[in-house]
């Protein structure tokens, strides 16, 4: 399904996002073609999940998946990133975040447009429950070294191990595509501070 809030000026309420509070919620930030999300959603009935993705073509790319599997436990909202998370989410609603092979904006006058900043990583503290997890995965080494730096400086999270195999975890389309070019990919997993 299509996630469209009903006011862009308030913070959603969770039970907007989807109607059982009970239900643990992941989020995907920059979802892509959903192949990550519909194959999470599809082993985890008993979770939800919510794509965001600001391209048109991948967010109805991530819905029509959703569709033919008849996945009602995702939802798609085609929106900025950070728009989404610091002002549309609600506070602690989301029991993981997946941040995966974020575009790495290599020139340096198109650092600024990266996401990983202090306003993120505080964004991500307020958006995450008690305990929360936020996943982070890329193939740009110098990326994955500048964000680690900004979040291990953020007294909002904590880094945790996240051993391969630890649970079940899709590859992306990107992650393909990579790995099919002989590329390393760095992942790195982080708890909200207690
Ligand atoms: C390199 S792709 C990775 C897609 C997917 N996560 C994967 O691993 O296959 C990055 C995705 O994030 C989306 N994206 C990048 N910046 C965004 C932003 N500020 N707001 C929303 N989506 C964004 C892009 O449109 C693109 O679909």
């Amino acid at each position: 399904m299509q996630l469209i809030p009903p006011d862009y000026f308030r913070r959603l309420d969770k039970e907007e996002i989807f109607p059982d509070q009970q239900r643990k919620l992941e989020i995907d930030l920059g979802c892509g073609d959903g192949s990550f999300l519909t194959g999470l959603a599809g082993h985890h009935p008993e979770r939800d999940f919510l794509g965001v993705e600001r391209l048109l073509g991948r967010a109805r790319k991530s819905y029509r998946k959703a569709c033919r599997a008849d996945l009602k436990n995702l939802k798609v909202l085609r929106l900025e990133i950070s728009y989404a998370l610091e002002w549309l989410l609600p506070d602690s609603c989301a029991s993981r975040i997946h941040l995966l092979f974020p575009d790495p904006w290599p020139k340096k006058k198109h650092h600024k447009r990266r996401l990983v900043t202090a306003e993120f990583c505080a964004a991500l503290g307020r958006v995450l429950e008690p305990g929360g997890e936020f996943l982070l995965k890329t193939d740009d080494a110098e990326y994955f070294e500048e964000s680690m730096v900004v979040l291990m400086a953020s007294p909002d999270l904590e880094e945790i191990a996240w051993e391969d195999g630890a649970f079940f975890y899709p590859q992306t389309d990107f992650e393909c595509r990579w790995l099919g070019q002989g590329k390393t990919i760095q992942s790195a997993r982080f708890r909200v501070s207690a």
